[in-house]
């Protein structure tokens, strides 16, 4: 498979209605998972997911993952969009917060959220989905948008079971090759 999904363009930057938002992710679930389908390498999943939730979600300026990568240390993983900063404390912004609560965080509005990391100034919104493969936290998955409220509840909770999906099928850590 590297054909990518089949959506209907929409320009990058265009929030459409939530309830096509909705539609439109729930087209490219079964694509995405048919595309991931028998992968089992955490990056290739990582990678293949930042590319195809970039074209699902045209409402994002930046979509991918951060890594934990120590106690309570994450470094950004495969990515589209503007360079976003390098390392995230557990301590710092919404991926922190995430990170240490192990729970969601929609954030319809990041100037009203202290701590919000500003890696682009165009951000008004985000969404973070932390990835917890045996009870651990492995990763976190970063969606962030120059609209107020560009992500749903409902978007959250597709993106949710869709990160369970394809990292309980993930290999920790990637077996080694010699
Ligand atoms: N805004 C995020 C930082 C990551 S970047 O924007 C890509 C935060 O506060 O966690």
């Amino acid at each position: 498979m590297s054909e990518g999904i089949l959506l209907e363009p929409v320009a990058r930057g265009t929030l459409l209605p939530e309830t096509e938002r909705v539609a439109r992710l729930q087209s490219a679930l079964p694509q995405i998972l048919a595309a991931l389908e028998g992968e089992t390498d955490e990056v290739a999943i990582q990678a293949t997911l930042a590319c195809l939730l970039w074209e699902t979600l045209p409402q994002a300026n930046w979509c991918g993952f951060y890594r934990r990568i120590g106690e309570r240390m994450l470094a950004v993983g495969p990515y589209q969009g503007g360079m976003g900063c390098l390392r995230i404390s557990f301590d710092r912004g919404v991926c922190g917060a995430c990170a240490r609560t192990g729970t969601t965080q929609l954030v319809p509005d990041v100037q009203a959220f202290p701590g919000h990391i500003a890696c682009d100034d165009a951000t008004r919104s985000e969404l973070v989905i932390p990835i917890t493969v045996g009870g651990r936290l492995q990763a976190v998955l970063d969606l962030d948008s120059p609209h107020r409220s560009g992500f749903s509840l409902s978007e959250a909770r597709l993106l949710e079971a869709l990160m369970t999906q394809t990292f309980s099928q993930a290999v920790h850590p990637s077996p080694g090759i010699g």
